[in-house]
């Protein structure tokens, strides 16, 4: 297995395009392998420590099942048990999981929390499952998806309308790891960040254009992805939010305007009625839940990669 050039995976600018394209390989290689229950128990006896300090459906069972199938476990830690940063230090809680575990997975908040503890836990990874700026294993689990659905991602045109939130950041880092061209189409004031966007100008090249009108966006797009106009933690704002959202609607309409076989992503859970409708995401375009199966076998090949 190739050894990657970080330790941890926090964002995806952490890879260098050669690393993630081997952990993609190992991803397309082991997913037949884990559907036919034949993959080798590789990492027999490491153990993953899982922190959530947000609900999860497919984060969590996707890192637990790749767990057992390559043979180790994965213990479910909330913030109730550790308390990061109010019972312990943020450091004092990786100095002891170094020791104990092989591999941490944490969805928190605070981006910052996540490269605190990855700073601090000197021996072993640390995975982002998801913070307030970024989801780099959601966005790798994508990539895979639209290689595996449209032959590869070189060249395609990627539309992604909504929240300018952690998934379109991470979707900006990913532009800067592979060849396609991305539109992040947002209403005022919910653009993506602009901190995000410069880091990722620096980290290659970026072929990136930010919209405010969906019909333009969706032009000539090979991918229409779309998530929630208001993300876990942002429940307050979720009336105000669904109607500066109105207009960016992933609905019958928006879809006829893009390529004609495009295909529609949803990182999910998705809020049917807000930013998609049943009929585009139970229609012939959707691949969403051929998407959700993915985030099983790129994190398992992450995980492949990283644990020692
Ligand atoms: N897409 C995603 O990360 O789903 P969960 O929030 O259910 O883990
Ligand atoms: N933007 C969403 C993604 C969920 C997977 C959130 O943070 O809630």
């Amino acid at each position: 297995m190739r050894k990657l050039s970080s330790k941890d995976f926090v964002t995806i600018l952490d890879l260098t395009a050669e690393d993630l394209a081997a952990v993609l390989q190992t991803a397309r290689e082991q997913k037949p392998l884990a559907r036919q229950k034949g993959l080798a128990h590789s990492h027999a006896g490491r153990v993953l420590a899982c922190i959530f300090h947000k609900p999860s459906l497919r984060t969590r069972v996707s890192f637990e099942v790749a767990m057992t199938q390559l043979g180790g476990s994965s213990l479910y830690i909330t913030d109730k048990e550790i308390g990061l940063g109010t019972r312990e230090s943020v450091d004092d809680v990786a100095r002891v999981l170094e020791r104990m575990v092989d591999g941490i997975m944490i969805r928190t908040f605070a981006h910052a929390s996540v490269e605190k503890l990855a700073a601090a836990a000197r021996r072993i990874p640390v995975i982002n499952g998801l913070t307030d700026l970024h989801h780099p294993c959601q966005v790798l689990a994508d990539v895979f998806t639209i290689q595996e659905q449209l032959g590869g991602i070189e060249g395609r045109r990627v539309a992604y309308i909504g929240d300018g939130n952690n998934m379109a950041h991470s979707w900006i880092d990913a532009a800067a790891r592979f060849p396609f061209s991305l539109v992040v189409c947002s209403p005022q004031g919910y653009t993506p960040s602009q901190q995000v966007i410069e880091r990722a100008q620096r980290g290659g090249r970026l072929d990136l254009t930010v919209l405010h009108d969906p019909h333009a966006a969706v032009a000539g797009a090979h991918v229409i992805y779309t998530d929630v106009w208001a993300s876990m933690g942002q429940e307050d704002e979720a009336a105000a939010r669904a109607r500066a959202f109105a207009g960016y609607q992933v609905n019958a309409d928006l879809l006829r305007r893009a390529q004609r076989d495009a295909i529609v992503l949803h990182c999910l859970p998705a809020h049917r009625g807000l930013e998609i409708t049943d009929e585009v995401m139970d229609g012939p375009q959707s691949r969403v839940f051929d998407q959700s199966e993915n985030r099983l076998h790129v994190q398992r090949a992450i995980l492949a990669h990283l644990l020692p």
